[in-house]
């Protein structure tokens, strides 16, 4: 057996602490946006704590194949040197990757072809398709653009005002990468802001980009720009601590603390619920760099209570919805979770593969078109029990931290999805549990 290979399904105990320190990969969001940004920046950046991910490697597999050179931390790119890909750029699993490239792509002069998985296969593109078009970018894919693969053919763009029709920052991203080859202003306004990861870069490589903020609504402007090299130390993914946060919350006895994690805007909200929800954290920031505002998470176990979750507050939270579905389905009372149907065209269908799953494991989880609401067992344990991961790194890591509070083994099949965001998270759980 190749020892190397990704486990292909994981086994837990039932009933289970967890105690410790750790560090958590580097941001999968600013992974992919800084391996960009260095491509199309003139010189050599430096990039320290990249996400070790798939999904980032299949980023930076594309930008390698359009000339740009990685060589450990340094990232050599600049336009003159980037060139058309000779094969098709494979993105995997990564629906960051194949939007944020055909942005990137769309005012360089050459044809690129994006494809991926048969999860991002069925991930709908329309909402980059149609703004890239109106830019004046030659962009197809399968079913009128609607579907990947795409096909992205070089050409002279011009900036556009935009306000995207779903809250969605690959959405904002993809626009915004475009307009740094684009005539003109680029602007997209969002009614609710998302993560700002695309605008704190772009800031720091020097681009002609103003944003400014009118409560929850977010207004960015940027003008065609070359970028500087910059240097980059990318802190740790608040969604992966997620899930270190609430297996503390959850299991009597626990403690952890996540260390350097990005606390900047748009990333925390999972906090702010589970603090409704009466959790014991603390958050302390400990720094302010390139990449935004840093800092350490402490969780302790204390018995949660139920919450409402929906709003403007679901686009900086929907990827930690799962896990925290988990906490629902554990606390005392009923949590309903709307406004989030964006969770059905993830790397999987949340709405039904957490419903199914948690299900499975004895949870109370009832689908709605836009969520789900999931009645607590006030602290009586789940049920150890075989489930899935459907293709979904985050209904796996979330399926096992039911697990911990689960009476009987658990086992979670299609581990394998994990290798996309957090290779390593098995066996840092593994390392602890008590
Ligand atoms: C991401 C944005 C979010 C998020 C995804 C990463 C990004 O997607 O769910 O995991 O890096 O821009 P949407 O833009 O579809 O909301």
């Amino acid at each position: 057996m190749d020892e190397t290979a990704p486990i292909q399904a994981l086994e837990l105990d039932s009933g289970m602490a967890v105690r410790g320190t750790v560090t958590v990969p580097g941001d999968k969001s600013i992974s992919h946006r800084a391996l960009l940004l260095a491509a199309r920046a003139e010189g050599t950046s430096t990039l320290r704590g990249l996400s070790p991910g798939q999904d980032v490697t299949r980023t930076r597999g594309a930008v390698e194949a359009m000339g740009a050179e990685v060589e450990g931390q340094r990232v050599t790119g600049g336009v003159g040197r980037l060139h058309e890909p000779q094969g098709v750029l494979d993105v995997g699993n990564s629906g960051t990757s194949i939007r944020l490239l055909a942005g990137f792509c769309a005012p360089l002069p050459w044809l690129t072809v994006l494809q991926g998985d048969d999860s991002v296969a069925n991930r709908p593109m329309d909402r980059v398709t149609v703004p890239l078009r109106t830019m004046g970018a030659l962009v197809d894919g399968r079913q009128g653009g609607r579907l990947p693969p795409l096909v992205v053919r070089g050409a002279s763009l011009t900036g556009i005002d935009f306000t995207p029709p779903v809250a969605s920052a690959q959405v904002k991203s993809c626009v915004l990468l475009a307009g740094l080859g684009a005539k003109g202003e680029t602007v997209v306004r969002e009614p609710v802001a998302t993560r700002a990861h695309t605008e704190e870069l772009l800031a720091a490589c020097g681009a002609d980009i103003r944003v400014q903020r009118v409560g929850s609504a977010r207004v960015v402007r940027l003008r065609e720009s070359s970028l500087t090299p910059f240097e980059i130390d990318v802190p740790g993914d608040p969604s992966q601590a997620a899930f270190w946060v609430v297996a503390a919350c959850i299991t009597p006895g626990s403690e952890m603390v996540i260390e350097d994690v990005y606390l900047g805007p748009g990333r925390t909200g999972f906090i702010d619920v589970l603090q409704r929800m009466g959790a014991d954290l603390e958050v302390e920031v400990t720094g302010e760099s390139t990449a935004g505002r840093r800092g350490r998470i402490r969780a302790r176990h204390r018995p949660l209570s139920a919450t409402e979750v929906g709003g403007h507050e679901v686009p900086g939270l929907i990827d930690e919805i799962p896990v925290l579905a988990v906490a629902a389905a554990v606390a005392n009372g009923v949590t309903t979770f709307r406004d989030a149907s964006e969770l059905r065209v993830k790397e999987s269908d949340r709405v039904t593969t957490m419903a199914s799953e948690l299900g499975a494991m004895g949870a109370r989880v009832e689908p709605l078109q836009d969520g789900f609401v999931v009645a607590g067992s006030g602290g009586a344990p789940l049920q150890g029990a075989t489930v899935c991961s459907h293709g979904d790194h985050r209904v796996a890591m979330a399926l096992a931290v039911a697990a911990l509070v689960a009476d009987g083994a658990t086992r979670v099949e299609g581990w394998d999805a994990v290798a996309s965001s957090y290779p390593g998270f098995a066996e840092e759980l593994q390392a602890c549990v008590s």
